[in-house]
């Protein structure tokens, strides 16, 4: 027994449909919204034509317009490139030491070789080119150079790369310096001694009975490469001593594990993975960043 509603004589007609008395009225669609969702169907068919829409097996259709975001990237990097070619070549052409004569190529090595730097050089040298103190990168900020701080000594360095078997001149930097206790060269107690020797000409403090026994010993093992003051050799890679600047640490245990079982610190050539013009800009950035001679 479903009640009929009382229907009013300007009421729209119904659609005859009924749902418990409920009845609905056929109003037409709004115009304004009709056009709309005409437009919009115009629109797509008009879009689908022009732009790439219907995905294929590779890619999607081109479109009548060839529109491409990846072709506009391409065209952009190439556009860099064109850009750069020229400075670029001025790079690879001009003098190691003439670069920093340069404003334009000066501007230039500043700006690609910190990219370069963060890319490739930043995981080990830190972000800031500081170094990680204790795990043997050093800081390339300081004018304390293990291997030579001149523009010819960076770029040589960063061209070979440091004790790796992997530059194909065979050029890495090389040097070793033994393990004096793992290869029975000293006991530990002359290792003691040394290790108090360095702690002394470091300016730490130091058990003055140990590293005076400890000076003769630093004299006939160490001088051939940290030479007779302790201030080490840049042709050996051998770090000056005597400075509050350490690659694994100045403390007891730390020296006495660098004497007993020596180092290694290893960089990878980047000969292989950069180009000349990269190398060329992120050793001229090197140069620039304060310890630079
Ligand atoms: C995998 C780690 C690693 C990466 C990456 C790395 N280095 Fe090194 N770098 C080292 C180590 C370790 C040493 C010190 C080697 C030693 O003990 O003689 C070093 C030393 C250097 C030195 C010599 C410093 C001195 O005092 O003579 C320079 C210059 C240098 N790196 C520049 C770079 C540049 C530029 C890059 C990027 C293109 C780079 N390094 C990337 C590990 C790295
Ligand atoms: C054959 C050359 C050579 C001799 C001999 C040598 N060293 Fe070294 N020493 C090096 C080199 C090269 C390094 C750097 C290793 C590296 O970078 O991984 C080094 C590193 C060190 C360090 C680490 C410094 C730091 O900044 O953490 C200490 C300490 C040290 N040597 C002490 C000695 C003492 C003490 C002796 C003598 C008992 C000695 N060395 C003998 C070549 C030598």
């Amino acid at each position: 027994m479903s009640k009929t509603p009382k229907k009013l004589p300007n009421d729209p007609s119904t659609t005859g449909h009924s749902w418990d008395g409920i009845e609905e009225f056929n109003n037409p669609l709004p115009r304004w919204w009709l056009w709309t969702f005409y437009a919009c169907i115009i629109f797509a068919l008009g879009y689908s034509v022009a732009m790439p829409a219907w995905p294929l097996l590779n890619g999607a259709t081109p479109g009548l317009l060839h529109k491409s975001t990846r072709a506009d990237l391409e065209a952009d990097l190439e556009r860099f490139d064109a850009m750069n070619a020229p400075v670029e070549e001025k790079l690879v052409n001009t003098d190691l030491a003439a670069i920093a004569q340069d404003p334009e190529l000066v501007n230039y090595t500043q700006n690609a070789g910190a990219a370069v730097f963060q890319t490739w050089c930043a995981q080990c040298h830190g972000a800031g080119a500081g170094g990680q103190q204790g795990l043997g990168y050093p800081s390339l900020l300081d004018s304390d150079w293990l291997w030579g701080g001149t523009i010819d000594d960076i770029y040589f360095t960063v061209t070979h790369g440091i004790r790796n078997e992997t530059d194909p001149d065979g050029e890495a930097r090389y040097s070793q310096m033994p393990a004096f206790g793992t290869d029975g060269i000293l006991d530990e107690e002359q290792i003691a001694q040394v290790v108090q020797h360095v702690r002394q000409i470091s300016g730490q403090d130091f058990d003055a009975d140990l590293a005076k026994e400890g000076a003769a010993v630093f004299e006939e093992n160490c001088t051939s490469c940290h030479m007779e003051d302790g201030t080490g050799d840049k042709s050996q890679g051998a770090p000056n001593l005597t400075d509050a600047i350490w690659l694994y640490g100045g403390d007891v245990a730390t020296l006495t594990k660098t004497v007993h079982d020596a180092r290694f610190g290893v960089m990878p050539n980047w000969n292989t993975r950069l180009s000349e013009a990269e190398i060329r800009a992120v050793a001229s950035y090197v140069h620039g960043l304060g310890g630079g001679q």
